[in-house]
């Protein structure tokens, strides 16, 4: 069962002040169920009490070291983990602190190895709002704006696909786009996240990556929001079997601790060798607060055998709301994949914001999503109880009936 917290908290606006596993305390007392889990962030959940003995140890044993000059040993352990998530050999990583850094990386790393400059991207795709990364963005063209014309003029932005018939007009488009020269990359979210939530149809990555392949441009999948099994997979990429030239990860990978990665092919990264001139780094790249961190996630989440669980869990928390939602209006549609689950309100602009302040009356944190926030995004733990899960279905249908939808 959900918590029911004071109802004005809603009204006034809740501010976080602990949490737990799956769970938020505000600090008026009141408990959440966290839907929405740091944005996607928190795979193993709030508190994690193996995560907090390795922050206390790293921090009593060394916080920082010097980068890329003089490494930490937990940064060179950091970079092999993180590495062997590539199925290519010898893969190669650069660390950032956040989700927009791990993508400026994979495209700098791409036009260095391409000499290229343009990239495609998708429409309603989201990749952090830094200058590469804004230039990218297919999301709202409000983020842009004020920027447009400082941003690479050269990225093409085509249709994200839903389903197979809009899957052959994206091909087609990339096609086109590739047949007008000098793109290096094409970034795509295999999942778009903050976009919706959409699942692309089978086949289509595949597909996407072969035509690069063709073409000669490299495929960049931005797994931050969809990697480390928070839709229900290490990669979602190998899921359609691909693996990509550059595979940008962050969110989740430090356990809340910020850090991000971008992971490529060796023979695409050593273009970064230029006679002993470095010419990316930062201050706190590979720190070893954040190394450490990243390793005892990635040993929780495989231990704990998260990516299985997320599956499982996922596949069956989906099938409870679908059910849940079928006396409601047809438009109303479940998706995701794993602990990456969204229910699309239809053509209700707004519709998501509204659903979501009054699931925080019944107890329940959840985020928004899709170009015209009309999607609930949720993301929960991988640690998740199912019965937190579960307990959630009701409320949900409560709050659609009072608010009409
Ligand atoms: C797919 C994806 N890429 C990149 C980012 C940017 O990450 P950050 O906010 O850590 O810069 C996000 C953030 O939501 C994301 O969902």
């Amino acid at each position: 069962m959900g918590p029911r917290p004071d109802p004005a908290a809603r009204d006034r606006g809740i501010v976080l002040a602990r949490g737990v596993g799956a769970n938020v305390f505000d600090v008026d007392g009141n408990r959440y169920v966290d839907l929405a889990a740091g944005f996607g962030g928190l795979l193993i959940g709030h508190s994690h009490p193996r995560l907090e003995r390795r922050l206390a140890l790293q921090a009593s044993t060394l916080m920082q070291a010097l980068g890329d000059v003089v490494p930490s040993d937990v940064k060179v352990r950091c970079a092999e983990r993180v590495a062997a998530l590539h199925s290519s050999e010898h893969a190669r990583v650069i660390f950032g602190q956040s989700g927009a850094d791990a993508v400026t990386a994979a495209l700098k790393s791409a036009t260095l190895a391409t000499g290229k400059p343009g990239w495609i991207c998708f429409r309603g795709a989201y990749h952090g709002l830094s200058y590469a990364p804004l230039a990218a963005c297919g999301l709202r063209e409000s983020y842009r704006a004020p920027f447009a014309e400082q941003l690479n003029q050269r990225v093409h932005l085509v249709d994200y696909p839903s389903d197979p018939d809009s899957a052959r007009g994206s091909l087609g488009q990339v096609t086109r786009a590739l047949e007008t020269g000098g793109i290096g990359s094409v970034l795509i979210e295999p999942i778009l996240g903050r976009g919706g939530c959409v699942v692309p149809p089978e086949g289509f990555l595949c597909e996407l990556h072969e035509l690069c392949r063709r073409m000669d441009a490299l495929l960049v999948a931005d797994e931050i929001w969809t990697g480390l099994g928070r839709a229900g997979q290490w990669l979602y990429s190998a899921r359609a079997g691909v693996c990509p030239d550059l595979v940008c990860l962050g969110k989740g990978l430090g356990g809340g601790v910020p850090i991000s990665a971008c992971v490529g092919r060796a023979e695409l990264m050593q273009h970064w060798s230029r006679d002993d001139e470095v010419v990316h780094t930062s201050t706190f790249a590979g720190a070893p607060l954040a190394c450490a961190a990243a390793l005892e996630t990635l040993d929780i989440i495989e231990q704990e055998q998260l990516v299985t669980r997320s599956r499982e869990v996922g596949e069956c928390w989906r099938a409870q709301l679908a059910d849940a939602l079928r006396s409601f209006a047809l438009t109303l549609s479940v998706r995701g994949d794993g602990l990456m689950v969204a229910i699309d309100l239809g053509d209700r602009p707004g519709a998501a914001v509204r659903l979501q302040q009054e699931l925080l009356t019944h107890g329940y944190l959840a985020s928004t999503g899709g170009g015209r926030r009309e999607v609930l995004v949720m993301t929960p733990p991988l640690t998740v109880d199912p019965v937190q899960l579960e307990g959630f279905v009701a409320p949900l249908q409560q709050s659609l009936h009072a608010l009409a939808l």
